[in-house]
């Protein structure tokens, strides 16, 4: 699979963002603190005019408004359809597994974390083209969105192919810390999922060693094949192919909501 350089979503520092692509911050940020920042690019490609229509008709529809800090928003009551469980996706990048997860999963609801605005409009389309109501967006930092979510709200989080930051100086910017994973673990429900994919060897690496010192997190894993598989209800991520087609076989990494002893 070929990504066009300008419409894909940045991955900085392993994949070069090219010209253009000057990563931007946007809050405030510590070493593995709670308050994290999105590094990434905001817009790539200029949209095309119905690119640019769904933007404005469509995104206010799907868009989360989040509460004043230290409140919580219901994260069942945001759909316009009655669901069972709710899960969440950080950095959706062009929204192809969260597309396909609504669509086989017609009774979840699932929120999507993606500033990048081109991929943002990539996931309008097939809300659009796929009539999808068990779909909304926060097209922000998740950070914010994982404050404002409630205590055991939700039933899975999936971080797929966050950005590698490989150079020692910029891995402070992953997204995975000791504070962004005390938060995914005190969003979800007990025995609730936690699911991270990377093609870097490193990240998966350094996930690992944070989750073990998370104690609300356990690994899944019992052979080699749980972590060197994809999981069996897996669509695929647009980075994932990329990875593939260079010869980067992905970890897949599951972690469970445990109580801590
Ligand atoms: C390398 S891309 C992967 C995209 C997609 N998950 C995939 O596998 O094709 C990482 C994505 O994470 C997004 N991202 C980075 N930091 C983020 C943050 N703090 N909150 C939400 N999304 C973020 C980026 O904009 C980018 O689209």
């Amino acid at each position: 699979m070929t990504l066009g350089r300008d419409d894909s979503p940045p991955h900085p520092g392993g994949h070069p963002a090219g010209p253009g692509g000057h990563p931007a911050v946007s809050v405030g940020h510590d070493a593995e603190g709670a308050e994290r920042a999105f590094y990434g690019r905001r817009k790539g490609k200029r949209l095309r005019a119905g690119q640019e229509q769904r933007l404005v008709e469509l995104l206010p529809v799907l868009r989360l408004t989040l509460p004043p800090p230290g409140a919580f928003i219901d994260p069942q009551a945001l759909f316009p359809v009655p669901t069972d469980e709710v899960w969440l996706e950080i950095g959706f990048g062009g929204g192809e597994h969260l597309a396909a997860q609504a669509t086989r999963n017609p009774r979840t609801g699932i929120i999507g974390a993606e500033p990048f605005v081109n991929g943002v409009v990539k996931l309008l389309r097939a809300v659009d083209d796929g009539a999808l109501r068990n779909v909304r967006v926060w097209d922000e930092d998740a950070t914010a969105l994982l404050a404002a979510l409630p205590d055991a709200s939700l039933t899975r989080v999936y971080l797929l192919y966050p950005d590698p930051w490989p150079k020692r100086r910029q891995r402070k910017r992953r997204f995975v810390s000791d504070a962004s994973l005390a938060e995914i673990a005190r969003v979800l429900k007990p025995g609730g999922l936690f699911r991270f994919a990377s093609d870097i060897d490193d990240y998966a690496g350094w996930t690992l060693v944070r989750a073990a010192r998370c104690p609300q997190l356990a690994w899944t894993a019992e052979a080699a094949r749980d972590w060197t598989r994809a999981w069996a209800d897996w669509p695929g991520t647009r980075y994932e192919a990329k990875a593939l087609a260079a010869g980067r076989p992905p970890s897949y990494l599951e972690f469970r909501r445990v109580s801590p002893a």
